[in-house]
């Protein structure tokens, strides 16, 4: 096959089998740069199944980058609850910010200018560049690579392989119709190029695939062996106060989970600490209790496991100034839907008030542990 065919063949089986997605533009409609990149920004390391009702909420509540830029950051970020890698909400909001200040509330064409923008990187700029503005761009992503190595039958093992994996996936880019381009790999490797078994009997490109003539469709592409995730370990601190508000404290805009609600906790170290050195981190004075079993969470680079303490304190119970006052706020528990508290600190606050109605809980360090962490 030559580079025009794989393309041809690719757009003609997109005109037939498509997922139909909302931020695609019915055929000979003009799409909106907006709901292009609002959808590419969700997509980032997450599912269209998990992306498609946060991106009809948001559509819903901001129709257009102008009324995103009128918002509040904290109304993003709990828009954003739960869906994970919260940079991703602080740069849309910059980004919708940026292109109303410098741009007059339009999106920029050029896969370069877009680069510029707060949160767009290579694989984003050249999505909205093709699908948005018709620009040759190839946004590569995990799954464009492993329908590129297949195809090619790439023997490099990734990540060394992400240059050749480019440099073929640009060869096949047509001239025209490069949005729908990128988009027929995107589908194709999300469905019928799956990593495990994919269903090459159906693919239009089996004609022309190396990986799959050479029996190693499914084994592609090859990887270098991933450095394990560690384990980091530590205590979570949920106080209820009478009035039935929690204590929660908005973490630093800067790192991890930034600029979204959280139960105070210690330190999340590799060590861990004994439960008593670990309630010297309590933000309050009080019969901290200690939470049978543990709550554990994986991020990108790590595991986490944490224990949880909890409290019911009065309304007089004061902050100790080691808990950062400031951030900390109480929050009535009726209120926590709607609060911007990633999925780890809605397990703690879930753990913690199952316990409260459980009768016999136990005062922390009075009896054994129920469950021991594992090494
Ligand atoms: N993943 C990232 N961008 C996508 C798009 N435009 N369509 C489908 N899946 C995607």
């Amino acid at each position: 096959m030559h580079n025009q065919d794989y393309a041809r063949a690719l757009l003609a089986w997109y005109d037939r089998d498509r997922r139909i997605l909302p931020w695609r533009a019915a055929p000979g409609v003009a799409p909106d740069p907006y709901r292009v990149w609002l959808s590419e920004i969700m997509l980032q390391q997450t599912t269209v199944k998990a992306v498609l009702p946060r991106y009809a909420d948001f559509l819903r509540r901001w129709p257009d980058v102008t009324a995103l830029a009128a918002a509040e950051l904290g109304e993003v970020l709990a828009a954003w609850a739960g869906l994970g890698y919260y940079a991703r909400a602080r740069n849309l909001h910059a980004c919708a910010r940026e292109v109303v200040a410098r741009h007059g509330g339009r999106f920029p064409a050029t896969e370069a200018e877009l680069r510029a923008l707060p949160g767009i990187g290579d694989y984003t700029a050249a999505a909205i560049a093709a699908i948005a503005f018709g620009a040759r761009a190839t946004p590569i992503d995990g799954n464009i690579e492993r329908v590129v190595a297949r195809l090619f039958a790439v023997a490099t093992p990734l990540p060394a392989a992400k240059p050749e994996i480019r440099s073929l996936a640009l060869a096949l880019t047509p001239d025209e119709r490069t949005g729908d381009f990128a988009q027929s790999l995107m589908d194709l490797g999300a469905t019928l190029c799956s990593p495990r078994r994919p269903a090459c009997g159906l693919c239009p490109l089996v004609s022309g695939c190396e990986g799959h003539a050479q029996g190693l469709a499914e084994v592609l592409p090859y990887r270098d062996a991933k450095a394990e995730r560690p384990t980091r370990r530590g205590v979570a601190f949920v106080a209820l106060r009478d009035d039935g508000a929690v204590l929660l404290r908005e973490r630093p805009l800067k790192g991890l989970l930034g600029g979204m609600l959280e139960t105070p906790s210690s330190p999340w170290t590799e060590r861990g600490e004994s439960a008593k050195a670990a309630l010297s981190h309590a933000p309050l004075k009080a019969q901290w209790r200690e939470v049978p079993g543990l709550v554990e969470h994986t991020f990108t680079h790590f595991h986490l496991e944490l224990s949880v303490f909890f409290a019911e304190v009065s309304s007089e119970a004061k902050l100790a100034a080691a808990a950062h006052p400031e951030r900390c706020r109480w929050v009535h528990v009726r209120d926590l839907y709607e609060a911007a508290l990633p999925s780890l600190m809605r397990k703690v606050l879930a753990h913690a008030l199952e316990e409260k109605t459980r009768p016999q809980a136990r005062v922390a360090g009075a009896q054994p542990r129920a469950r021991r962490r594992s090494a």
